[in-house]
């Protein structure tokens, strides 16, 4: 294990020609600089406060728990990656949680570095394969264009700047590098549906999103381009029928087996949630 901050000088290290040397990763003040952050931008309610994952660390890998949702998702952003092009392919996961994508990416040919804020997730998370590092997304410490893909599953709406993430996300991926992520959008609709509604059914932990940090598709294509990625964007949504019958299970305490959940789908508009991906130029 390597403890290190961000800005002691270990990103030097962590070149890509030294990135394969990384087991764990785990960095002090960067989870206490960002809540620092959320108070002073005003932004230290309830909502969104990163500790609500420690207080839910064991729903994670639960298939019918609070972050049932994550593994729908997780499973198609996997769809969205290929399989590596090269040996020793690296895959960063930004907020990467509790390793969620790692199942879907099994046979891809990734190495798997997950940065994530909450260490009770990143433990989870190195249990089930993911290289771990403990830091922020806005300030990740790995060099650039080390990565071949890039992934920010359900993130950009948890980070007050989400601008310096992309940036990030951006400056991580090597020239035809692949961003893949999904996110809410900055809608009325999708306050309604996200947060309203989705936070009284048990796919959405209440309190778990701030709308106010809710990302424009618009704004965030235009960020990724002067980052260099051609984003392209479509809405997303759980298969209704799908839904409504692990609501039903769910309600009468049956599991759903894992080929029955919810499938998520494209839809016509992306005023809720939707996913993005696109290459880095160069
Ligand atoms: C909704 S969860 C998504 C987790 C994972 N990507 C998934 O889809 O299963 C959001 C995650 O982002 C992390 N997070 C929030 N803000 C962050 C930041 N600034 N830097 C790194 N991780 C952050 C949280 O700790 C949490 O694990």
């Amino acid at each position: 294990m390597v403890t290190a901050a961000v800005g002691s000088g270990w990103l030097a290290l962590t070149s890509p020609n030294t990135v394969d040397d990384i087991t764990e990763v785990w960095s002090l003040p960067v989870s206490r600089a960002t809540l620092d952050v959320m108070r002073d931008a005003g932004l230290s309610l309830p909502r969104n406060d990163p500790r609500q994952y420690d207080d839910l660390a064991g729903e994670w890998w639960r298939p019918d728990g609070a972050f049932a949702m994550l593994h729908w998702l997780a499973r198609a952003r996997a769809a969205l990656v290929p399989p590596a092009a090269r040996p020793g392919a690296l895959l960063v996961d930004l907020g990467c949680g509790a390793g969620l994508l790692a199942p879907h990416l099994v046979g891809k040919g990734y190495r798997h570095v997950g940065v994530d804020l909450t260490r009770s997730a990143l433990i989870q998370a190195a249990d089930h394969g993911v290289t771990v590092v403990n830091g922020d997304a806005t300030a990740v410490p790995l060099a650039d264009g080390c990565a071949d893909v890039v992934a920010a599953g359900e993130l950009l709406e948890h980070v007050p700047d989400w601008r310096a993430a992309v940036a990030q996300a951006c400056r991580l991926l090597r020239p035809g590098g692949l961003l893949v992520l999904d996110t809410l959008n900055d809608t009325a609709l999708s306050r309604l549906v996200a947060v309203r509604i989705a936070e009284r059914l048990p796919t959405v932990p209440r309190g778990i999103h701030d709308p106010r940090l809710f990302v424009d598709d618009r704004e965030l294509v235009a960020e990724c381009a002067r980052h260099g990625v051609d984003l392209r964007v479509r809405g997303v949504r759980p298969a209704v029928p799908g839904l409504l019958r692990w609501l039903l299970r769910r309600a009468r305490g049956i599991g759903t087996p894992p080929d029955q959940v919810p499938r998520i789908v494209p839809t016509a508009s992306a005023a809720v949630l939707y996913q993005g991906h696109g290459v880095r130029d160069g």
